[in-house]
């Protein structure tokens, strides 16, 4: 599994941006974004491409009764789990392309400034349709 997320030249220019130094407020896009967010109320989380896992604690921190955050990078999760001691969280590296391997069925997925890494969109969004309730 390579990731450029990995690279310790890149991995540092991106831990200087404001969205890794001041999390979601310094995310350009969150003010919109948090606006079409669902109630995370009881519900199971998996995020794709999570990075430090701020929309991992944002969903637990509103209600979310277990949240997984998936990403292929291994310094990206560092940070992440450096970050939270909070049981409903885990994460674990894998590729999202690879979440039909997951037992688990989800009631949101979410995934921000990650999707657009994966070559076949179509069968991305069919194997999240799967891993979600029917109609979901
Ligand atoms: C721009 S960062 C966004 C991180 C986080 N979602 C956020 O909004 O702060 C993109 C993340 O997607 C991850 N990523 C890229 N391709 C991936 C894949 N195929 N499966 C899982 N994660 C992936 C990268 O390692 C990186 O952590």
């Amino acid at each position: 599994m390579s990731d450029i997320y990995d690279d310790p030249a890149f991995f540092k220019a991106y831990s200087q941006m404001d969205r890794s130094k001041k999390g979601l407020a310094g995310a350009g896009e969150w003010h919109e974004l948090k606006t079409i967010l669902p109630d995370f109320s009881g519900k199971r989380v998996l995020d794709l491409g999570c990075g430090y896992g701020w929309h991992c604690r944002y969903a637990a921190e509103h209600g979310a009764k277990s949240v997984l955050g998936i990403d292929t990078s291994a310094k990206m999760l560092a940070e992440a789990a450096a970050k939270t001691t909070d049981q409903r969280i885990t994460y674990r590296r894998m590729d999202m392309q690879a979440i039909d391997q997951l037992p688990d069925q989800f009631d949101i997925i979410l995934s921000s400034l990650a999707i657009h890494y994966i070559e076949d969109y179509a069968q991305l969004v069919k194997k999240i349709s799967d891993k979600l309730p029917v109609g979901g």
